[in-house]
């Protein structure tokens, strides 16, 4: 298969012909199931984009340029310059020249000179995939990937830009990136620089993106794309709540089985913009990259400046296509070596049993609780540390990490040692990158916040952010786990939190380059998870941001999962979850059974956390004893199932975004297809409605499986019809089963086993 690949992977071909063909060089990518094309074009070596859709086999000189063709070039013979730019399909826009879209670089001189050209020089290919510089990316060996390199200048600046195509031959992924060096003799300002755009014709695309905001994040955003630019974006130095760093392109007959999408998805953790923009022509160019707003890039001589890193996914086979693809991609190329194969521990936090009110009594029962329910892990939350200003509220104490004495004399020590005697791991709770201003750490180092000299505060949950770009800072927040581990080799699990966006833009340490800083800051947190990574590869962390306000792929470079949202009401749940299975898969989610939406039975509530990676967050205590025993059993049953429901492939079978919001169904099923677990919820069905049957996927046709609702509470019995009976693949997936019921906040989960 990867002889093939390579033979096929990248075709560099100088086409003989008419005088524009002849100059003419065109480069092809292909995945297992896409191809890339884009070519060398004109006397000036424009790199521009031809084709990007469903694998092509033939090496056409057919595929050329379109606007070489194109009726919209005024004439024929003497292409004016202004409009050839302006609607020439660029891989890589430059600003300042006749191209009136959106571009992808832009620069600044000393002498105050705006525009910039590039024009290809040369290129190479690749083995696998380089490392980019400073900054976590994708990986790939020679096995699974080739990378193009373009390098490419402009002569007026004395500017090299590289450009960085790989090509998954694993996946159906293309990574790109961009690299700006500075080979001319005085330093320049780059005022925008983005990885990645794509210039196609538009076929009356519509976008999907991920909207949300705290508590309701990761909502799925579908809408015509008109004229003019529509984007999605963040400025608050985080991947934010409000919009992820995703964007998708579809046709408007695209559903989740079927029909065109190209997608987009950064791995960065800071700001970023995602656009897409019709033009005057109808082309549409859909471009991704760090945010321009307040960043501006000195490049002094000789330096160079690596822009992270986009996935692109084209998928003919509809949204489910486009997740397969980001699922593998996560799967085989992102996620951390130490972590792939790991069983992920269930969970059970304190912090909706108890906030900030608790003591070493209180944690010791819950411990226990933890032994009780048969979790792995006892997670310590917000609310152990400070003494100057204890933090009894969020008001306070952030920043100090040492044990508050009155509320937990022995230390985190005694807590671990109780852990390990009722047999359960002990995990705990940080923020490490932030502080309240009434903390000892504030009142020694207020240089280290990012605040500003001159101006009142602005606080954000009443704290404010460190100074990550500061070495001493980082090595502060690195020392936050360092000590803990030190002092307590026993914690076995981290839960990051990152309650603020950055406020108040400025830092001390920056000084003149203040335009330095939203890239600085996150670059400073890569060189800290880095030390921590190098240091404990083993320790498993949970990345929470107030809920999912930093839940982007760089961070699954580091963090083993995330908390999606603080929102635990298990019917919003299934819309959050829906919106981020879109691009993570389910063992990076957590999801937590709680008391948020008490209408909800603990049973639903259960059935939707297990569609993650199920935890719990609620006083067993306050159950009575048949939820107790479900809640007992249902752990049992979820740890049985955790191979197929974390490492199975996820089929999206009735959306709850679909119709009036009735019913939703999805299914996990293992590579071989021998085991498939499938959930259904009743979430608000109408009066008289008819309950259609639903079909399943990905299962083998002619093989007979055996159907069987599972996870009961004790003394219920199955109410699935044709329960415990054996049904041909085929028939499950043309007829379907009868999943859904008229009554209101019901759910099911459905075990399916190959006989
Ligand atoms: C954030 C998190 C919660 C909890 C609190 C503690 O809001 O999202 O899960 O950890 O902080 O203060």
């Amino acid at each position: 298969r990867l002889l093939i690949w390579e033979e096929d992977m990248l075709i560099v071909k100088k086409f003989g012909g008419s005088s524009v063909a002849d100059k003419e060089r065109i480069f092809k990518l292909d995945t297992p199931n896409t191809s890339y094309l884009l070519g060398i074009v004109d006397e000036e070596n424009f790199i521009g984009h031809i084709y990007y859709g469903k694998r092509l086999q033939g090496h056409d000189i057919a595929y050329r340029m379109r606007t070489q063709e194109a009726p919209f070039v005024p004439s024929q013979n003497n292409r004016e310059r202004c409009s050839f730019y302006d609607c020439f399909p660029f891989e890589y826009p430059t600003a300042g020249l006749g191209d009136y879209r959106e571009s992808c670089l832009s620069v600044r001189t000393m002498g105050g000179y705006l525009g910039c050209n590039l024009s290809y020089v040369s290129h190479r290919i690749l083995e696998g995939k380089p490392q980019l510089e400073g900054l976590p990316a994708t990986f790939a060996d020679k096995e699974t990937a080739t990378t193009l390199e373009l390098t490419c200048v402009d002569s007026h600046i004395g500017m090299k830009a590289l450009l960085y195509y790989t090509a998954f031959c694993d996946t159906d992924v293309i990574t790109r990136s961009v690299k700006i060096i500075n080979e001319g003799t005085q330093a320049f300002y780059l005022t925008k620089v983005l990885s990645a755009c794509l210039d196609m014709d538009n076929q009356d695309y519509e976008m999907i993106s991920l909207h949300g905001s705290w508590a309701r994040e990761r909502h799925i955003q579908r809408k015509k794309v008109g004229y003019g630019i529509q984007k999605v974006s963040s400025f608050r130095g985080e991947s934010s709540h409000q919009d992820h760093p995703f964007l998708a392109l579809v046709s408007p007959n695209t559903t989740q089985e079927m029909g065109e999408v190209y997608a987009m998805n950064f791995v960065y953790s800071g700001n970023f913009q995602a656009q897409a923009e019709v033009s005057q022509f109808d082309s549409i160019r859909m471009s991704m990259g760090i945010h321009p707003e307040n960043f501006c890039w000195k490049l002094e001589q000789g330096e160079s400046f690596q822009a992270p890193e986009v996935v692109m996914v084209y998928s003919s086979q509809g949204l489910d296509g486009m997740t397969t693809a980001f699922h593998h991609l996560y799967k085989r190329h992102l996620i951390r070596g130490e972590y792939k194969d790991k069983k992920r521990p269930i969970l059970i936090n304190n912090w909706e049993a108890t906030y900030f009110d608790f003591n070493e009594d209180k944690l010791v029962a819950l411990i226990g609780e933890a032994k009780h329910l048969g979790v792995d892990m006892f997670l310590l939350d917000d609310g152990w540390f400070a003494n100057k200003y204890p933090r009894s509220s969020d008001h306070q104490g952030l920043g100090d990490w040492t044990e508050t004495a009155d509320k937990l004399p022995n230390g985190i020590g005694k807590l671990t040692a109780e852990a390990k005697k009722q047999g359960v791991k002990f995990g705990i709770w940080i923020e490490p990158e932030m502080v309240n201003p009434k903390s000892e750490l504030y009142e020694k180092h207020k240089d280290w916040v990012i605040r500003f000299p001159n101006r009142e505060e602005y606080y954000f949950r009443n704290q404010l952010v460190l100074d990550l770009s500061n070495p001493a800072v980082q090595d502060h927040v690195f020392g936050v786990v360092d000590q803990l581990m030190t002092k307590y080799p026993d914690i076995a699990f981290f839960k990051w939190d990152c309650n603020s966006p950055i406020t108040n833009i400025y830092s001390t340490y920056l000084k003149g380059k203040q335009t330095h800083l939203y890239i600085d800051y996150v670059r400073g947190l890569y060189k800290v998870l880095e030390r921590v990574k190098a240091k404990y590869p083993n320790l498993p962390m949970m990345l929470c941001a107030g809920g999912g306000g930093r839940s982007d792929f760089e961070a699954l470079k580091y963090f083993t999962e995330f908390w999606p949202s603080d929102n635990t009401d298990p019917i919003e749940r299934l819309f959050i979850q829906w919106g981020f299975s879109q691009v993570f898969p389910s063992k990076t989610l957590c999801a937590h059974v709680t008391t948020w939406n008490k209408k909800t039975s603990v049973k639903f509530r259960t059935d939707v956390a297990m569609m993650c990676k199920l935890g719990f967050d609620i006083k067993m205590d306050d159950l009575t004893n048949d939820e107790q025993t479900y809640c007992r059993q249902a752990v049992q049953e979820y740890n049985r199932l955790k191979p197929v429901i974390l490492e199975g492939d996820l089929y999206r079978l009735v959306s709850p975004y679909e119709g009036e919001r009735e019913h939703t169904s999805s299914m996990y099923i293992s590579k071989d297809k021998s085991n498939a677990v499938v959930f259904a919820f009743d979430i608000h069905p109408r009066y008289g409605e008819r309950l259609l049957p639903v079909r399943l996927q990905g299962l083998e046709a002619n093989r007979m499986y055996k159907v069987k609702e599972i996870n009961l509470m004790p003394g219920a019995w199955p109410s699935l019809g044709g329960n415990d009976q054996v049904y041909s693949g085929e028939y499950l997936m043309t007829v379907g089963l009868g999943l859904f019921t008229g009554q209101d906040l019901s759910s099911r989960i459905i075990e399916v086993s190959a006989q």
